[in-house]
């Protein structure tokens, strides 16, 4: 165990599953109080409940990250609970159909915008508004190798993940001045639920492992290691990136 993030107060969104499950670990396991925000209330619970166990302080909060008044409400919560929030791990997305861009429906497309394009901008903003007034922050989004390059049929998520890495951009702009960092992380394949969206239109594991030059898809844990760099101080010149973790898969 380390103790990197000793002392600092942490959101978590998406955290009851996958990536925001295995970070939520890592950063308790370095030292991190956490607020752990998921639309599944029964399963982010769970994970709190188990966590304060193991001595860590944190709460579970039920939250649509794209419903400002959602997101507003759990932020004061969480500043209620922890006393303030200096870090978050903005990781809540869904996956979609994997079908040509023309065939999708409006509600999947407004949906998708809605939860992994606008629920980082609504999670960022209230961040933001209280990271002001206590002198600066971190923030991680969890963008994809599909922010940076495209996968064919997967043409709406594909356009919020870039609008996340765009977001990010312009957040830690933003944000310098005021001491608060921003990055967005670049997963390939990662072993996690959402995966389910590609294997039913017969995109297999070992496709995915094609993609990347390592031939293998990525576990959790691999992924928060970087999201607990990200949010460290060791990472303190770093703001504004867009951080493929995907075994090469960009590099090609
Ligand atoms: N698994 C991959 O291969 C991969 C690769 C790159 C990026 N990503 C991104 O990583 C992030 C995490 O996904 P994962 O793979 O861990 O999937 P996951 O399905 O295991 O976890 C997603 C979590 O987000 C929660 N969630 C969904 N909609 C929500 C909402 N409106 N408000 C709050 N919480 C909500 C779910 O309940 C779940 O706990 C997503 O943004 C995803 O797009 C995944």
């Amino acid at each position: 165990m380390g103790n990197s993030l000793t002392g600092r107060h942490i959101v978590v969104t998406g955290a009851a599953s996958g990536m925001g499950h295995a970070t939520a670990l890592e950063l308790a396991a370095n030292g991190a109080s956490l607020a752990l925000w998921d639309i599944d209330l029964p399963a982010a619970s769970a994970l709190a409940t188990s966590l304060r166990d193991q001595g860590t302080n944190c709460l579970a909060l039920g939250v649509d990250v794209s419903r400002d008044a959602e997101v507003a409400a759990a932020m004061q919560q969480s500043v209620a609970h922890l006393g303030q929030i200096d870090g978050a791990f903005n990781n809540a997305g869904i996956g979609m159909p994997t079908t040509p861009f023309e065939t999708l429906s409006e509600a999947e497309f407004d949906r998708i915008v809605a939860v992994n394009l606008k629920g980082v901008w609504l999670c960022m903003k209230h961040q933001f508004q209280h990271m002001r007034g206590i002198g600066g922050g971190a923030i991680v989004n969890n963008a994809s190798v599909s922010g940076l390059v495209a996968l064919a049929g997967q043409g709406a998520y594909t356009a919020t993940k870039h609008g996340v890495v765009g977001l990010t951009k312009a957040a830690a702009v933003e944000g310098a001045a005021a001491h608060i960092r921003v990055n967005a992380i670049c997963p390939g394949a990662v072993r996690t639920p959402i995966l389910q969206h590609l294997e039913q239109a017969g995109i297999t594991e070992a496709a995915l492992a094609g993609m990347s030059p390592q031939g293998r898809i990525a576990e959790p844990v691999e992924i928060a290691h970087a999201v607990v760099w990200l949010l460290s101080k060791q990472s303190s010149f770093v703001t504004g990136a867009a951080l493929p973790i995907d075994g090469g898969w960009v590099a090609q």
